[in-house]
């Protein structure tokens, strides 16, 4: 049964769909698409249900949202399981992955009351009050990388603020987006809270297209372009985009080892895929520079690769399929045609299913490379002779996603602080470091300045202003120029 839409689990009049495991080729999940019709009837389902979901108190949809945190919490393994099997990351990696869906009701909790509660302050006639209310009916559509982290971290906020949805998971994981959903029904949802439908991008189109009130998106910078083309004429949709990055990642200084171990977790874990992966290495000219970027390629050497429930365990799996490992490849060979030097050579793997590949390390200094995210483990190595140089180099992107700076000198910092472009900003630590507890989002192509995590409280509530007095008051003695 592969959508939900009001009170039941039905079977699509689609195309057929299908999710496999990129490392081993099984199937994980078959049935069929929705139709543009499933999708305008999902969106009347969620119509239908929403203003009795908005007037549930509040403390009521919070008891709904921790009993959907406990079954993840019961179901934990076979989730984790689903993710890892869907993706390939490590089934390691897809049990911190349920920790952070289950983590995000609490955050969420907080964030609503901090960013999106109810205050009144005493005015002369009364009392001024501020309130949020739910824009209605919010489409979400989501990534592959993190198929029940993001699309979860919209999910959670945009319920709790009293709002009713329909998710489309991605087309390579509908399996993770299905268990979700299974959760949020077991859990006592209402009917036609939130409803499910399956398919690719013509099916995220027909969503797009329906009846909504707000669209939350996490993909690529091209398909948000393509959404805030589609809703252009309907300025009254809210639109959250959490797009992609092209991140740097400045490493000028310290234990080249303990360097290579920030840069390799920032730039290869989840196999390169994940949105806050440093995609170009700045390091000094010279020795300094040719210390680090050995110990990265050292380092590089030293990863396991291997299928998620592989033992002993992976660094990282497969990508998610044979044909984004094709699009990787071509833009790494674009780079090697333009002139860049493989360092380490990004390239299948012999043996193993056409999806795994090995991380890949490339000098492109002097080379004038595309601002293309590459969403693999393919490193950009770009050697500059200071550091104005390397602040130049890390802000020449259109993106302005994650960056980060390695270096224990508390004057680069504060320098590189002041001059970044981007709404994750470490220091010493991965740029893939995020929390809930924290908004995530960024500038540029990769969003449009409505983050999400700790903010997304912002986009899934309006605020409402009132000026409010609790009797008539005869106000005519008040009024000018009256005779
Ligand atoms: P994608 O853009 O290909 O697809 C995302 C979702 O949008 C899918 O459900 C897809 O079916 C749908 N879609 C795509 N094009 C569409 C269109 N024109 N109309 C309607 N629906 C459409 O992204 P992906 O490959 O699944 O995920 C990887 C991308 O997501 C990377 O670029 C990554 O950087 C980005 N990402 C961003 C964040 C963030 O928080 N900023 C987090 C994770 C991933
Ligand atoms: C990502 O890097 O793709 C998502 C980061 C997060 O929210 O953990």
């Amino acid at each position: 049964m592969s959508l939900l839409i009001g009170d039941r689990w039905r079977e699509g009049c689609g195309e057929r769909l299908r999710s496999t495991d990129p490392a081993s080729g099984d199937v994980v999940w078959e049935e069929k698409t929705a139709t543009a019709a499933d999708c305008a009837g999902a969106v009347a389902a969620a119509r239908h249900a929403f203003s009795g979901w908005a007037r549930m108190p509040l403390g009521e949809r919070i008891a709904l949202a921790r009993r959907f945190a406990a079954l993840l919490s019961d179901r934990r393994e076979a989730i984790a399981a689903t993710i890892a099997r869907e993706t390939g990351k490590p089934r390691w990696e897809a049990l911190t992955e349920v920790a952070s869906m289950i983590g995000k009701v609490d955050a969420s909790v907080a964030a609503q009351a901090e960013r999106a509660g109810e205050r009144s302050a005493a005015a002369a006639f009364g009392d001024a009050v501020l309130r949020h209310r739910p824009h209605g009916v919010m489409a979400v559509l989501g990534p592959f990388n993190f198929p029940g982290h993001l699309p979860n971290g919209h999910i959670v906020p945009a319920l709790l603020a009293g709002n009713a949805l329909v998710f489309k998971p991605s087309e390579e994981t509908p399996a993770t987006g299905e268990a979700m959903l299974r959760a949020w029904t077991d859990a006592g949802l209402p009917p036609g809270v939130v409803n499910l439908v399956q398919g690719g991008r013509e099916v995220g189109a027909a969503l797009v297209g329906a009846d909504i009130d707000g669209l939350l998106f996490t993909g690529s910078a091209t398909a948000g372009a393509a959404l805030r083309r589609a809703t252009g004429n309907r300025p009254e949709v809210i639109l959250a985009l959490e797009l992609g990055g092209n991140n740097p990642l400045i490493a000028w200084d310290g234990d080249a080892e303990a360097i290579a171990s920030i840069v390799v977790q920032s730039a290869f874990v989840t196999a390169g895929q994940r949105c806050s992966c440093a995609r170009r290495l700045i390091v000094p000219d010279g020795a300094a520079g040719d210390a680090i970027v050995d110990a990265v390629a050292v380092l590089t050497d030293r990863l396991r690769i291997g299928a998620w429930n592989e033992v002993p365990e992976p660094f990282c799996g497969p990508l998610i399929s044979a044909a984004a490992a094709d699009r990787a490849l071509a833009q790494y060979a674009t780079l090697v045609e333009m002139g860049g030097r493989a360092i380490r050579e990004f390239a299948r793997i012999s043996g193993r299913s056409d999806a795994f590949v090995a991380p890949g390390l490339i000098d492109v200094t002097g080379v004038s490379v595309p601002d293309e995210e590459v969403f693999a483990p393919l490193l950009q190595v770009i050697r500059v002779a200071d550091f104005d140089a390397a602040i130049d180099a890390a802000n020449a992107t259109r993106f302005g996603l994650a960056a980060g700076l390695v270096s224990d000198d508390d004057e680069l910092w504060a320098r590189y602080r002041d001059a970044a472009r981007a709404g994750v900003l470490n220091r010493n630590r991965p740029t893939t470091g995020a929390a809930g507890t924290m908004p995530f989002g960024g500038i540029g192509a990769s969003g449009n300045h409505r983050p999400s995590a700790y903010y997304a409280a912002d986009y899934c509530a309006y605020p409402v202003a009132s000026f409010e007095a609790a009797r008539v008051v005869n106000q005519v003695a008040d009024l000018r120029g009256v005779a």
